[in-house]
C-alpha cells in the first residue's frame, strides 16, 4: 500500500540529505520516531514497510544509553538488510559534544545537537563544533535548535508558552549562517508531550511562515513535539515548510497502555513474545496514522 501519491518508496542507497531533499520537493514531511527497544523499532518498521515511506528512527540520549548506541545501529541495519528499507538513524536532543561523538562513532546517520537552553552565542559555538566533527565523519547531517520548547515526552503536560520561547526569524537566519547546520528545530507554539486535556495548543503558523521566508532554502525546518498537535495544524505546518516531524509521546502512551491492559487481562501469561504482540501492533498503528498525515 502506498500513501497518497507518495511513490518514493524504498529509497535504497540514498543519502540522508537526498532523502530530505526528495521529501521536501514533494511537500511531504519525514516522520522521526523515537525508540529504545527492539519492539518499538519493530512497530515503526512494520508501518514503514507497508506504507513504503522513508523514515527516521531516533534515540534520545537516555534511549540510546538504555539500548546501547551500537546496538541501535545494529538493529537498524538488520531491518534495513532484511526489508531493503533505508532508515535514517538519528540522535535526538544530544546535549553535549561528547554524546554527539558517541552516536556518530557508533554509526548514526544524523545528529541533533540541542543547545536551545544555552545563551545564543554558546549554542552557536558548540553547534559549530558539532558540525565540524560531523562533517569530518562521512558528512553526517546536523540539526540545530533555536527557541525554547517546554514540556517532556509524557501525557498531562501543564505548559505555559511564553512569547520569548518562540524562534525569532532573524536569529534563525543568523544561527544557520554561523553554524551551517543542515536543519533547524523551531519553537512555534509546539510542546514536548501531550498537554493536559489531550490536545496541544495550536501552532503559531504565521511565525512559521515568517521563519520559512527568512530562512528560505538554507536549512530544513523541523517540528518537535509531534504528539498531541491537531492534525490540521500538522498539515498546515508541512505546507509552510516543515520537512521533519518528531513523535515520541504517542508511541510511549500506546506502548504502556497496551502492555498494561494486556497484563491486566491476561494475568497468567508469561511468554514475552505473546505479551508483546499487541504492543507492537499498537505502536505500528500510531506510526501508520502519523505517516498518512505526513505524506498526504
Ligand atoms: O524529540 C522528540 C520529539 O520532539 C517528541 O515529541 O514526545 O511530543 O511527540 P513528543
Ligand atoms: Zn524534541
Amino acid at each position: 500500500m502506498n500513501v497518497g501519491k507518495l511513490e518514493i518508496g524504498f529509497l535504497l542507497m540514498k543519502t540522508s540529505l537526498e532523502i530530505f531533499q526528495e521529501v521536501q520537493s514533494k511537500s511531504y514531511a519525514l516522520g522521526a520516531f523515537n525508540f529504545c527497544n527492539a519492539e518499538i523499532l519493530r512497530g515503526i518498521v512494520e508501518a514503514v514497510a507497508e506504507l513504503k515511506t522513508p523514515v527516521i528512527v531516533s534515540t534520545s540520549q537516555g534511549e540510546g544509553a538504555f539500548l546501547g548506541f551500537k546496538r541501535a545501529r545494529a538493529l537498524a541495519d538488520t531491518w534495513q538488510e532484511q526489508l531493503g528499507l533505508n532508515l535514517i538513524l538519528h540522535l535526538d536532543h544530544g546535549k553535549s559534544l561528547d554524546i554527539v561523538k558517541t552516536a556518530i562513532d557508533a554509526g548514526y546517520d544524523s545528529i541533533h545537537f540541542d543547545g536551545s537552553g544555552l545563551p545564543f552565542e554558546e549554542n552557536v559555538k558548540i553547534t559549530q563544533q558539532v558540525v565540524e566533527y560531523a562533517k569530518q565523519k562521512n558528512n553526517i547531517m546536523v540539526e540545530g535548535e533555536l527557541g525554547y520548547l517546554r514540556g517532556a515526552s509524557a501525557p498531562g503536560q501543564k505548559v505555559i508558552i511564553k512569547k520569548e520561547d518562540l524562534t525569532d526569524p532573524v536569529m534563525a537566519v543568523k544561527f544557520i549562517q554561523e553554524t551551517r547546520v543542515d536543519s533547524l528545530a523551531v519553537a512555534i507554539g509546539n510542546i514536548h508531550g501531550i498537554a493536559q486535556g489531550g490536545q496541544d495548543p495550536h501552532l503559531d503558523l504565521a511565525r512559521l511562515s515568517e521563519i520559512q521566508r527568512a530562512v528560505s532554502d538554507s536549512a530544513f525546518l523541523v517540528l518537535h513535539g509531534g504528539s498531541g498537535i491537531p492534525d490540521e495544524d500538522v498539515k498546515q505546518a508541512i505546507k509552510s515548510g516543515i520537512v521533519k516531524i518528531n513523535v515520541n509521546t504517542e508511541l510511549r502512551v500506546a506502548y504502556a497502555n497496551t502492555l498494561r491492559n494486556f497484563l491486566l487481562d491476561n494475568s497468567q501469561e508469561t511468554t514475552p513474545y505473546k505479551i508483546m504482540e499487541s504492543v507492537v501492533t499498537a505502536v505500528k498503528q500510531v506510526v501508520t496514522n502519523k505517516l498518512k498525515i505526513f505524506c498526504e
